[in-house]
Order: structure tokens, then C-alpha cells, then sequence
């Protein structure tokens, strides 16, 4: 039998990248300045990326062609104050033109103000943890939001903020690569004043979205599905302690913080934060795996990295991923619960482990457990997919690939190649629905293994 899983009208479909992934020549931050020290893994630097600061036209073409109808991009803070209080007119006027073209060609914006990366300057002088770091944020903000606001749709304040706190600060993994449960705690409650103001100042320097209705304003979370890894005994309930812990420190902690306007535990004590509460018009959700907690002496080493165990008869992408597609269904609702705001998908995507297959399975088993939360209530407005291209996936360099278009970065061309997966979305887009013969025909077997109601309905 077959099936159709339609999705809302208007729905949001599109792609999401980040501007140091993908500009390249991002030359005065600090992520570029790390990379100079030969930390990336692969022994790469994000050097020319996918020269997307030149070649948006052509990169916004072939979205227009394949039916996206808006994209996630960010701007780069390091390109736009260079120099501390030294803003730079001409990469402004760089970015509104690339934010032009995609609005010219149907294309709406997703912009995020901060994708991690830091002006060299604004590093060198304590990162976040500077007493003047939020003047110094406030005085970029108060000078960039006016100047593109009437170009945006949705605003990411930051992307997925606990990555520099736990990545950056706690495992040392990501610069300034810290091993430092203070410094974390210390960025977790600057990241959280730094997201209220943002939020504030949007609200209070942007009169109204580009359609006329109100401006939307968020930020982007990483969400695990965090589960115990043993079926049973003692070393369930011990994982099962350890999954709830893991699920707090690595994003609850500061979903409870947005929501109660009060900084949660362990990373503070419920002091009040500013502006903080409710600070968000809809969730931006990125959803990648699901992480299986488990009880071993190497669980630290196997995070740092990036190693998650998982069990049997699970399959793991490139980056060693766990793919747990009904997690992507268990975040949507809890996301929804929690806030019951409007929901956008800001990343999902798969660095396939093959050409394009596992990342075609991925993707028609993912869309169908966000239409499973959709058809339970969850008010899902659009799905942003990571990533358009193959680009600079932070320490783990140009090897791994999340892009739906191809490219090769020892080409001199830097040619973009779709991959039968940018066909596959164009599909989905087109009749803004996963039909079982696209699935069948992209990924065959993989809705057997991942059923959602409706298919089993109409089977
Ligand atoms: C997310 C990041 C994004 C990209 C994907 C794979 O955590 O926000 O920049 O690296 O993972």
C-alpha cells in the first residue's frame, strides 16, 4: 500500500549553514587563528572554505532551482569589527547584497548573530568571560541589527550555546580548548545574558518581520535524545542516573534557564538573569542522534573524541553518530512541551558514511518522525537541512561530509555537484510531501525499519 505524509502549508524548507564554514577567508577570528596551530584534525584549515562570499549567486541559484524556499546563513562578527570598535562598511554592505539575492530570488532568511566563532580581538581579551564582553556584544549589536533588519525573517541570537560551553570550556575540544568546570560555568551564564540582550535589542531595534507580522526571534539548540545504553540490572538504573545527568549538563540546564529566567544547575544557583525569561517567539531545534549513556572508564576520552557507543544493529554516520530517527520525533515533543512556542528545525543531517545512501535513508526517515510530531500536536513550521554543501566541519576539517551538494576542496574550482539527495529533497519540496514512492525509490527498506503510524496505517 501506499502512502502520503503531507506537511502544512507555507512550511519553511530549506538548508542551513554557518558563515566560517562556508565564506571563507574568515582571517580576523579566533577559530581561523587556531587553526593556523594545525589543531584541526585532518591537518586542514577552513582556508577559502566553499568561497561562499563570493560565489552566493550561484549557490543561491541552485537553491531557487531545487524549490528551497529559505536558507540559514550567519554573519561572520569577525569580518565585521575587525579591530575592536573598528567596524567594516564594506563587508556589511557585502552581506546585505548576499541577503538581497536570496530575498530576490524567494528566498527567506534565517540569520544567526553568533554561529560560535569570535573576532580574534574579542578572544584575546577573555572571550565571553571579559567583565566587558556583553558591552562589547551590545555595542556590535547596536550597529549591525538596524542595518539588516528589514532583510530577516527568523533570528538566531546563538547557535547551539553549550557547545562552546562544554566543547569549548569543559572537554577542551573546540577553542580556547579549556578543560575548566569554572570557565564553563562562567560562559554558560555570560551566553545566557548575552542571548537576553540579544533577544531585547532585536525586539527593540526591528519594528517588523519582512511579511508585516511580527519579528521572530530565537535560538538554535542542540538536542540529544539521551537514553541508558544497558537493556537491564544494575547497569541500567546506574545508566539511567547518568542519562538524566548527561541530558541536564547538555542542554536542559539552559532550556530550564531560557523558560524560568533563572540560571539552572549545576551551572549556577537560580539567580535571576535580565530579560532572560521567555526570551525566545519560536525554538530552534538542531537534532542530530541520539547518545546512549553508558558506564565505562574511557566515556570521557570516548566523547572528547566524539566516539559514542552504540548499540547493536544501530548504524553511525561519519562522525560516529548514533542515527535514532524516532529521537528526532521524542526532541520535537519535548521542545514543545516544555515552551509550546512554534518549533523550527534550524539543523538535521547526516555525514554520510558512503556517497549518499545512508544520508538519503537518514533524511526520508527523519521527515517522517517530524510529520509523526507534527500529527501529534507539535507545531513544526520549517526543517533547515545540514548542510547545502560539504564544508569546514570545525576539528574535524573538510573530511566530513553533511552536504547535500558536493564539493571537493582539492578542486581549484571548488565545482558544485548535487548529490542524488539534493534531487531527493527537491522532490519532497515540490509536492510539500514524503510519499512512499520517494522514499522507496531513494531509500528502499528504510521506512520498514523505522515505521511512523501513518505508514503502518496505510500498509
Ligand atoms: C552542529 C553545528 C554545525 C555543524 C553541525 C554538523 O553542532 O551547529 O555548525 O557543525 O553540527
Amino acid at each position: 500500500m501506499s502512502w502520503r505524509l503531507e506537511f502544512p502549508e507555507g512550511f519553511w524548507w530549506g538548508t542551513a549553514t554557518a558563515g566560517h564554514q562556508v565564506e571563507g577567508n574568515n582571517v580576523h577570528s579566533n577559530w581561523w587563528a587556531w587553526e593556523q596551530e594545525g589543531k584541526v584534525n585532518d591537518g586542514t584549515t577552513s582556508g577559502r572554505a566553499c568561497d561562499y562570499y563570493n560565489r552566493y549567486p550561484e549557490d543561491h541559484a541552485l537553491m531557487a532551482r531545487h524549490g528551497h524556499t529559505g536558507f540559514r546563513l550567519g554573519l561572520e562578527w569577525a569580518r565585521l569589527e575587525p579591530q575592536e570598535g573598528v567596524f567594516d562598511e564594506v563587508a556589511l554592505e557585502h552581506y546585505l547584497a548576499m541577503l538581497a539575492d536570496l530575498r530576490a530570488r524567494g528566498l527567506k532568511v534565517c540569520l544567526t548573530l553568533n554561529h560560535w566563532v569570535l573576532p580574534n580581538w574579542f578572544a584575546e581579551r577573555g572571550g565571553w568571560r571579559a567583565r566587558t564582553a556583553l558591552a562589547r556584544w551590545e555595542r556590535y549589536l547596536r550597529w549591525v541589527i538596524p542595518r539588516v533588519a528589514d532583510q530577516v525573517d527568523l533570528w538566531i541570537t546563538l547557535n547551539e550555546p553549550m557547545v562552546p560551553v562544554l566543547v569549548g570550556h569543559l572537554i577542551g575540544y573546540h577553542p580556547p580548548c579549556l578543560v575548566d568546570p569554572l570557565a564553563a560555568g562562567q560562559v554558560f551564564r555570560a551566553l545566557l545574558r548575552a542571548h537576553a540582550l540579544a533577544y531585547r535589542m532585536i525586539h527593540a531595534l526591528v519594528g517588523r518581520a519582512p511579511d508585516g507580522g511580527p519579528v521572530q526571534a530565537g535560538y538554535a539548540s542542540a538536542v540529544q535524545y539521551v537514553e541508558p545504553l544497558a537493556e537491564r540490572g544494575w547497569q541500567r538504573k546506574l545508566e539511567t542516573v547518568l542519562a538524566k545527568v548527561f541530558a541536564q549538563v547538555s542542554y536542559k540546564a539552559w532550556e530550564e534557564s531560557v523558560a524560568t529566567g533563572r540560571v539552572a544547575l549545576p551551572f549556577g544557583r537560580r539567580q535571576r538573569i535580565k530579560d532572560l525569561e521567555g526570551s525566545l517567539d519560536f525554538l530552534g531545534l538542531n537534532y542530530y542522534m541520539r547518545v546512549s549513556a553508558t558506564v565505562s572508564l574511557n566515556t570521557l576520552s570516548n566523547v572528547q573524541a566524539g566516539q559514542f557507543t552504540a548499540p547493536p544493529g544501530i548504524e553511525t554516520t561519519a562522525m560516529g553518530w548514533q542515527v535514532y530517527p524516532p529521537g528526532f520525533f521524542h526532541a520535537l515533543r519535548e521542545g514543545w512541551e516544555r515552551f509550546h512556542k512554534p518549533i523550527y528545525v534550524t539543523e538535521n543531517g547526516c555525514a554520510s558514511v558512503d556517497e549518499d545512501d545512508q544520508r538519503r535513508r537518514y533524511l526520508v526517515s527523519h521527515w517522517a518522525q517530524m510529520h509523526r510530531a507534527i500529527e501529534s500536536g507539535v507545531d513544526v513550521r520549517g526543517y533547515m537541512l545540514w548542510s547545502f554543501m560539504d564544508n569546514f566541519e570545525w576539528r574535524e576539517g573538510f573530511e566530513k561530509q553533511f552536504g547535500i551538494v558536493a564539493v571537493d576542496h582539492s578542486d581549484p574550482a571548488l565545482t558544485r555537484r548535487p548529490r542524488q539527495s539534493a534531487e531527493l529533497y527537491r522532490e519532497l519540496i515540490a509536492g510539500n510531501a514524503l510519499t512512499s514512492e520517494i522514499a522507496e525509490r531513494h531509500a528502499p527498506g528504510v521506512m520498514k525499519r523505522w515505521p511512523v503510524p501513518a505508514t503502518l496505517r496505510a500498509r
